[in-house]
């Protein structure tokens, strides 16, 4: 008979202020037995242990909240990285790549060897490229490596959607698609207000103008944000311990997430049905033209990036392989 696992586990890497707000809402969903946090700032992170583990005595979450290190990591059932430097003021997305990309390949280096059943979930910026990297650099199959991509954007444009229709905000079908970043657009064409197209709620309103007012704001939310408190976290933390409570509950929800795209060669965020196994399958899409257009324009750009930071990765590997050499000599 095969073993029962009586254990969830759910690790997360990084507990700076993403990492320990997404820790805080996992404690009180509860979605899991155990929450495992990894930092290199050790006072940092015995601090947010002590302190998360204040918020599990009330009502009997039951959650366990420890400090742990990458090889602990790397056995949870779900790792979630939040590792990383985070944005400045006015900084886009991809001008993080090269400092975050060091740190995750670090981080698989110190997780290695990272059990087969885990799924790894990208929530560190610029999260399609590090999503991309991530599925290289841990061997795990494509399905268990996804980043939370533009789970966050569609949510605000849900919230804008919301007020501008007058209806609740889970009555809203509407995805914000392609890159975490400044390419991403919104796939208006397949908008729906309950079953009924957003086309026919809001009429001769839904012109260009109208259209260019919201992706600027699902855009630029987060700059405004960050410029007025120095990160975003309560946000991400609640789309990221949904998507974890997708994945350990096997409830086959359809969210925009970002995973591979093996005709376009990058990460980006499509719709899928997210499971036990990761990804369980992309749902097709009926984009129009210009969609079509833009989301091919987006992937172009992710390529080139890719491209530029394949080289930095390998050259990086070489120095660390040199320097190995170089102290056995
Ligand atoms: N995908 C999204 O929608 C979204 C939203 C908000 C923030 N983010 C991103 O999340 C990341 C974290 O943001 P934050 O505000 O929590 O930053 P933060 O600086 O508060 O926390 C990052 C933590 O990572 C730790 N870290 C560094 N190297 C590490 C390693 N090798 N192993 C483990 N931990 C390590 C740091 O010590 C720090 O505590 C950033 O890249 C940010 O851009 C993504």
């Amino acid at each position: 008979m095969a073993r029962q696992k009586l254990k969830t586990s759910i690790a997360i890497v990084g507990c700076g202020d993403v990492g320990a707000t997404l820790a805080y809402t996992l404690i009180l969903q509860p979605i899991c037995s155990e929450v495992i946090l990894v930092d290199p700032k050790k006072e940092l992170l015995e601090a947010q242990v002590r302190d998360l583990g204040d918020a599990t005595y009330r009502g009997g979450s039951g959650v366990k909240v420890r400090a742990g290190d990458h090889k602990d990591a790397g056995q949870a059932d779900i790792v979630v990285i939040t590792a990383g430097a985070k944005q400045k003021t006015g900084e886009s997305r991809l001008s993080l790549l090269s400092r975050n990309l060091h740190i995750l390949s670090s981080i698989f280096s110190a997780m290695s060897p990272i059990s087969p059943h885990t799924i790894l979930l990208l929530v560190a910026n610029p999260v399609d490229i590090l999503t991309y990297f991530a599925r290289k650099l841990s061997g795990l199959p494509e399905s268990q490596v996804l980043g939370t991509g533009t789970s966050l954007d569609s949510a605000r444009l849900r919230g804008i959607l919301a007020q501008k229709t007058e209806v609740a905000p889970n009555s809203i079908d509407a995805y914000v698609l392609g890159e975490h970043g400044d390419s991403q657009f919104i796939a208006w064409s397949s908008a729906h207000v309950g079953t009924t197209p957003l086309k026919l709620v809001l009429g001769e309103k839904l012109d260009e103008a109208f259209k260019a007012e919201i992706a600027n704001y699902t855009k630029g939310a987060a700059g405004s944000i960050i410029a007025a408190k120095g990160c975003t976290a309560y946000g991400i933390g609640n789309i990221a311990a949904s998507i974890c409570k997708y994945i350990l509950f096997d409830s086959r929800s359809v969210r925009p997430l970002s995973f591979y795209q093996p005709e376009l060669g990058c990460c980006l965020s499509m719709p899928a049905i997210v499971g036990r196994k990761g990804i369980i399958k992309a749902m097709p899409t009926d984009l129009d033209e210009h969609e079509q257009a833009e989301l091919k324009k987006c992937a172009h750009g992710l390529r080139g990036v890719i491209e530029g930071a394949e080289k930095e990765l390998a050259a990086d590997q070489e120095l660390k392989k040199a320097l190995e050499e170089d102290k056995g000599a």
